[in-house]
């Protein structure tokens, strides 16, 4: 083991056992591997607590709901690995990462296997990062637009990633951060966020569906603004629309508010971060801390 690894060593989680990130192992066999066949959850955390647990729980039961898929842990056994893990790698600031898979059957079979005897797999490990104090929000970010080509159950949030993946790249190499998916000339959202924009003071964002992912911090933010009395309009809007916003923004729980100030090399407004998106930033920092875990 080199010295990178022995400092940088995270106890980890794989089904039922904590263990130092260099032990942890799932078979060759796995669905998650073989066919993409796995759902994943992503939790922040701030000054050791987790944000939004709940709500998390609540969209993985219904992905694994959706998918047919077990758990093997229930939502309470769940938060308390999350917290086990936070509090053995001594995360003040960053994320929980969580997959289940359907498990490894031993042979690669496009039938899913009896639940009975293939357990579903669990994984979860934490990242560390700081995640308040990020440049991106002084700054803004700039997307790109390009065609939406995944899959039609986008609200299932399965780690079949690949696309947005590219999309990051395509992104990093027209000089952007981040690419928003637009579908039938409607935008779907960012290749890991939900997309905003704010239109005569108004927060406008696609309606959910099968189309977009039901962001946890989507409906966090979204709450807030509605008890802030800013207006909200939940419909599909083109990227044309989007080009001729006040201001612009995304939500995840990695980037919680994030300002977008040009979007296709237009910029938007004066081409910095707008005064809603600012705002909304703070609010949300501040309301989901008070019910952190
Ligand atoms: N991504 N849309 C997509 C396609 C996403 O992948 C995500 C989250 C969101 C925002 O959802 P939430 O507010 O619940 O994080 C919207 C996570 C952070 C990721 O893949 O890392």
């Amino acid at each position: 083991m080199n010295e990178r690894i022995a400092q940088m060593s995270r106890t980890v989680y794989v089904n039922g056992a904590y263990l130092p990130e260099e032990e942890a192992k799932v078979s060759i066999f796995d669905r998650g591997f073989l066919f993409a066949d796995g759902v994943y959850e992503v939790t922040s955390v701030i000054g050791g607590r987790l944000l939004d647990f709940h709500g998390h729980a609540r969209r993985l039961e219904r992905s694994l709901g959706e998918l047919d898929m077990a758990s093997p842990v229930t939502m309470d056994e769940l938060l308390g690995i999350h917290r086990e893990l936070v509090a053995r790698n001594a995360v003040t600031e960053g994320m929980v990462y969580l997959q289940i898979t359907r498990g490894a059957p031993g042979d690669r079979d496009f039938v899913f296997p009896d639940p009975e005897t293939t357990p579903s797999t669990l994984v979860l490990f934490t990242q560390s990062k700081g995640l308040i104090d990020n440049k991106a929000a002084e700054t803004g970010m700039k997307v790109i637009s390009i065609d939406d080509i995944r899959w039609g159950r986008r609200d299932i949030k399965t780690v079949q990633l690949l696309y947005p993946s590219m999309g990051k790249m395509m992104a990093k190499a027209a000089g952007a951060d981040d690419a928003w998916m637009v579908d039938d000339g409607m935008v779907t959202e960012g290749t890991s966020n939900n997309a905003y924009i704010v239109k005569d003071g108004k927060i406008i964002t696609r309606n959910l569906g099968s189309e977009i992912l039901h962001g946890i911090t989507r409906a966090a933010v979204l709450k807030f603004a509605r008890e802030a009395q800013m207006e909200v309009e939940e419909r599909p809007f083109t990227i044309e629309e989007a080009k001729a916003a006040e201001e612009a923004f995304i939500t995840s729980a990695s980037a919680f508010v994030m300002p977008v100030v040009s979007i296709d090399g237009v910029s938007l407004g004066d081409g910095a971060p707008g005064p809603v998106a600012r705002r909304l930033r703070e609010i949300y920092i501040d309301e989901s801390l008070k019910s952190a875990l």
